[in-house]
């Protein structure tokens, strides 16, 4: 018997067993999960392939690797089934006692990455003067959760709010301002952006104001004071308007996130320089710019006028990411169809040498949100859908943690790539694979260990487990710390929320076949462990996808 805590490397059981497998077999086994509970926890066909391979019996093969791996410290005597698979079913002891260590910390297994990379993620990035929209929503909510994640497995990772806070936008903004004399005191983000849709029609319709806005821009450019007090002006009331929402959305991002586009405009000078000298960008009808292989049409770093872009102003976030930041690892959260944009960006970037092989570079691009119609989120003019008139919609449905919950899971448990259905109605209900089931999976266990606190019953430990439901969910809550180093390589945070539908699931089968608090003695306490371990364990999955898991609903 191992004492207490000091399993440690069993919270990655299954890795432990394909490690002693593999040093008999010479190869991967290949563990898969045992189709039925009759055929133990696992099963390996590596006999069959090797058999094959060697021409020989795969019984016979199975039962060579069977009578030499060294497992009986952690599993019951192995079994060969069928023409030669392997079936391994792990001691309840040895399962009670994992089960156990995930009761006392059940983030262990998660923080596994000893070299501490550097993480620059680039998220929620929305635009001055305008509200936040349906697009903002979900690089906000994704962005938050690899956060998250990636925070948890002992990265040091830096947000980037790459907030649209420069181009010629400002001219029309600013010179409207001073048209209407205009009190920007008692202005807030939704009159900012009124006030950008009259400056817009304006600026279509009238050429001298036009002409004003162009002098502006270059006013704005040059340092001028009055101008550049209105543009500071603008960012404030605009980052109020974001903090607003980033607080309802219940995200990390703070003020020292804010790297907006203005602060790379000192830098794009340069960047055209050194590119220009080393023959990296050539001028080509008047424009300076990148071309690169594979891609038809150049990066554009200087237009023709001299203006500088939405290219440029990348290839140099990266640059500075990479130089000033020290990034290991560049992440980019987008809609899909700023995919091209990026790729661009980085080949330019590996091209000029700011991004070293070293250093990787991901746009992870995401589908859109759409009406119960099918068609992309707008509202009824046709514009796009502030983010705060979204979260009404589904606080209609639910209480605000549960509506924020539904959104969220709506939003992750599908692959990021895919488009989904924003259905208030069905996103927010407590049956079927939806952010606030998990919240009643959990808030269901907390209850469980409410009455049992109540009545003044004690446990401490999972001793017991000899029913193949408590197996089960046992063997489930030891998968946390993979999944999760999974989902921070991959970028895939549905897997992670399959990973949490699975869990509630093994506890409400578990549930339904032992009974809990009706039980006696050891059985009772021990069950009363599992309980709290899954509760544990769902608390701290949902708060890594940025979901709150109380204990009433
Ligand atoms: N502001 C842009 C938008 O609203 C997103 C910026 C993304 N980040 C970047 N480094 N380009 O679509």
């Amino acid at each position: 018997m191992v004492e207490r805590g000091t399993i440690g490397d069993m919270l990655s059981l299954p890795s432990l067993l394909a490690a002693r497998l593999e040093a008999v077999a010479g190869v991967d086994p290949e563990l898969r999960p045992a189709t039925k509970p009759q055929f133990g926890h696992f099963q390996s066909n590596v006999a069959l392939r090797l058999a094959k391979d060697a021409g020989r019996p795969p019984r016979e093969v199975a039962q060579e690797i069977v009578a030499s791996v060294q497992l009986d410290d952690l599993c019951e005597p192995l079994e060969i089934a069928g023409p030669g698979f392997i079936n391994i079913r792990i001691k309840a002891s040895v399962l009670a006692q994992v089960a156990t260590e995930v009761l006392d910390d059940p983030a262990a297994g998660i923080e596994a990455d000893p070299t501490a990379a550097r993480v620059v993620l680039d998220y929620s990035s929305p635009n001055v003067a305008k509200q936040m929209h349906v697009g903002h929503l979900r690089t906000t909510i994704i962005g938050d959760c690899f956060n998250r994640v990636l925070t948890a497995r002992g990265e040091d990772v830096l947000p980037q709010n790459h907030v649209g806070d420069w181009g010629r936008q400002f001219g029309m903004l600013i010179e409207q301002v001073l048209d209407e004399n205009l009190d920007l005191g008692g202005l807030d983000l939704a009159g900012a952006e009124l006030l950008y849709r009259r400056a817009n029609d304006r600026l279509k319709a009238d050429e001298a104001f036009a002409d004003r806005a162009r002098a502006r821009v270059v006013a704005l450019q040059a340092g001028d004071a009055e101008t550049r007090a209105i543009w500071t002006r603008l960012i404030d009331i605009s980052k109020a308007g974001f903090n607003a929402s980033y607080a309802r959305l219940n995200v990390l991002l703070r003020d020292e996130h804010i790297a907006g586009e203005s602060m790379y405009n000192a830098m794009l000078g340069d960047v055209c320089d050194d590119l220009e000298s080393r023959g990296i960008a050539t001028v080509d009808d008047g424009a300076l710019v990148v071309f690169v292989d594979g891609f038809e049409a150049p990066a554009i770093l200087r237009n023709r006028h001299g203006g500088y872009g939405y290219d440029v102003t990348d290839v140099a976030s990266i640059k500075y990411r990479v130089s000033a930041l020290a990034a290991d690892r560049l992440i980019y959260v987008t809609d899909a169809r700023q995919s091209h944009h990026f790729q661009l960006a980085f080949a330019v970037a590996r091209k000029a040498g700011y991004l070293p092989d070293s250093v990787s570079a991901e746009h992870v691009g995401y589908g859109m949100v759409l009406g119960t119609d099918g068609r992309p989120f707008a509202t009824r003019e046709g514009t796009a859908y502030p983010l705060e008139d979204l979260l009404d919609v589904a606080e209609q449905e639910a209480a605000p943690e549960i509506a924020l919950a539904a959104i969220k899971y709506a939003d992750l448990s599908n692959q990021l790539q895919k488009d989904y259905v924003f259905d208030a109605a069905r996103m927010t209900k407590t049956t079927g694979d939806t952010g606030p089931y998990l919240q009643y999976a959990h808030a269901r266990a907390a209850r469980i260990l409410r009455n049992a606190a109540e009545a003044g019953i004690e446990f401490s430990a999972v001793t017991v487990l000899a029913e193949p439901a408590e197996q089960t969910l046992a063997l489930q809550l030891t998968k946390l710390g993979e999944v999760v180093a999974e989902v921070a390589q991959n970028l895939q945070p549905h897997k992670l929320c399959t990973y949490l539908y699975e869990t509630a699931t093994a506890m409400s089968v578990f549930y339904e076949q032992c009974p809990v608090l009706k039980a006696e003695g050891e059985v009772r306490s021990s069950r009363l462990a599992l309980c709290a371990a899954t509760k544990k364990v769902l608390a701290t999955g949902l708060d890594l996808l940025g979901i709150e898991a109380p204990d009433r609903m």
